[in-house]
């Protein structure tokens, strides 16, 4: 198994450019399938999913191309399957995605059930609440959701999870790639706002789609014969410009980050200003300054968009431990989010979890532990408190990282960072 061995203290300088976006870039493959001919997607991250996502492409009939590092063509010549196998959807839950683009062109569809994952379970209610309101006809069985889409038509849904009162990133997604095609007007209230949901609804239109709404809670999708392929180029990742901005912080504020959209992260960059933080952005490159001995102690709690994002939240929890003063973090999305902790305590982080809530010592010092990877976000935190332990880190589970995190042992290590990925 390999892992990442991390010698800490090492001064980091320099320039680290964000990549396209993972949970953009995941739908909008699964869109490939809403119309035949030849897609250029540009800005393409280098990522395991990405060839997780490439295999359920191919699986299903589409030939897929890497033309360079980050450009992939899809070719769509028709489907030559309607599943989604369990081996596919199980390795990553965002397969699920799927589903909506296939009753939406081929008007049925077999998907795994996603299962469990990392971060508790995730369950599909929703995506299939909604489907059933498009007239579509939803059988479980065998471990799989067999839909009958003959009768899809638009319908008013809604895609709020009922039990924490958010709307569903996932289901919304599936639901505006089963509309595109759908005959009549799909309305989805309560509808996500997230940017990777506006970056899916603009390749979409790219495509010839109807949708008006995008980034509001009320999405307006007019259904229309048929979509064309095209070129797109994937928004930057927000969640990987978070998590080098904490990086830069806690390192000294000698790393700059190109390709930034502050603009998609309005919860957590004002989170980061009320606690002292600065950016300045001069073409393109985002520097972040901040003394860790004056920062503010805080609470959070993770929030649909614009509020603070849970896939920010275990980073934080880093930054949080060195701050004086105790912090507390809620997290409302995912309930096992908090699995990070044990091993962050292993490394001298102070945190102690009650059921939602993460009470957080301040002015930590980190030392170098053996330490296990739970899920991407939580693997990436284990590298940041590495990378300012004193002492060696060994990280397990590396290749959640991988699902997240492009190349990032050669990119940290032209920062100075002393890292290596050893099998
Ligand atoms: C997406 C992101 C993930 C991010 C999350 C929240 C991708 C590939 N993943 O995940 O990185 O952390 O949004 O911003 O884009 N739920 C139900 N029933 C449903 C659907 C969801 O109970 O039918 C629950 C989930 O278990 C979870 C919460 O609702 O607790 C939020 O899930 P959702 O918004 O659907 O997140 P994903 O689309 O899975």
């Amino acid at each position: 198994m390999a892992k990442f061995i991390i010698k800490g203290g090492a001064e980091l300088a320099g320039e680290i450019s964000v990549k396209g976006a993972k949970n953009a870039v995941l739908p909008i493959m699964c869109a490939t399938i809403l119309a035949k001919g030849e897609f250029i997607l540009n800005n393409v991250p280098n990522l395991s999913d990405v060839s997780t996502m490439v295999k359920l492409l191919e699986y299903l009939g589409l030939k897929v191309e890497k033309l360079n590092n980050d450009t992939y063509k899809i070719i769509n010549n028709g489907l030559t399957s309607v599943e989604a196998p369990y081996e596919l959807v199980s390795e990553m839950r965002a397969s699920f995605t799927i589903t909506g683009p296939l009753i939406g062109k081929e008007k049925r569809a077999k998907v795994a059930m996603p299962g469990g994952c990392a971060l508790g379970a995730r369950a599909v209610d929703q995506h299939l609440r909604a489907f059933e309101k498009m007239g579509v006809q939803v059988n479980t069985e065998h471990g799989f959701v067999n839909l009958d889409g003959n009768n899809l038509t638009g319908a008013e849904v809604d895609v709020e999870v009922t039990k924490l009162k958010i709307p569903s990133v996932g289901a919304t997604e599936n639901v505006m790639m089963a509309a595109v095609l759908a005959s009549g007007q799909t309305i989805i209230n309560n509808a996500a706002k997230e940017p990777e949901i506006v970056d899916l609804g603009n390749f979409l239109i790219k495509m010839g789609a109807k949708i008006e709404g995008l980034g509001s809670d009320k999405i307006i999708i007019i259904g229309v014969k048929e979509l064309q392929a095209c070129e797109y180029e994937i928004m930057p990742d927000r969640i990987e410009a978070g998590t080098y901005i904490i990086m830069s912080l806690i390192t000294g504020g000698k790393v700059k980050i190109k390709n930034v959209n502050l603009s998609d992260l309005p919860g957590f960059i004002a989170k980061l200003e009320e606690m002292g933080v600065k950016f300045t952005q001069e073409e393109n490159l985002l520097s972040v300054r901040g003394n860790i001995n004056e920062l503010k102690n805080t609470k959070i709690e993770t929030a649909v968009h614009p509020g603070f994002p849970t896939d920010l939240q275990p980073q934080m929890m880093v930054l949080l431990s060195l701050i004086a003063g105790a912090s507390e973090v809620n997290e409302t999305i995912f309930s096992n989010r908090f699995m990070l902790v044990p091993e962050l305590d292993r490394m001298g982080a102070e945190i102690v979890v009650d059921e939602r809530v993460a009470n957080i010592k301040g002015e930590i010092k980190f030392s170098g532990a053996k330490v296990t990877a739970t899920d991407i976000r939580a693997g990436v935190s284990l590298v940041l408190a590495a990378l300012i332990a004193d002492n060696t880190t060994e990280i397990n589970n590396i290749h959640f990282i991988e699902r997240g995190y492009e190349d990032l042992v050669s990119r940290l290590k032209l920062l100075g960072a002393n890292i290596e990925r050893v099998d």
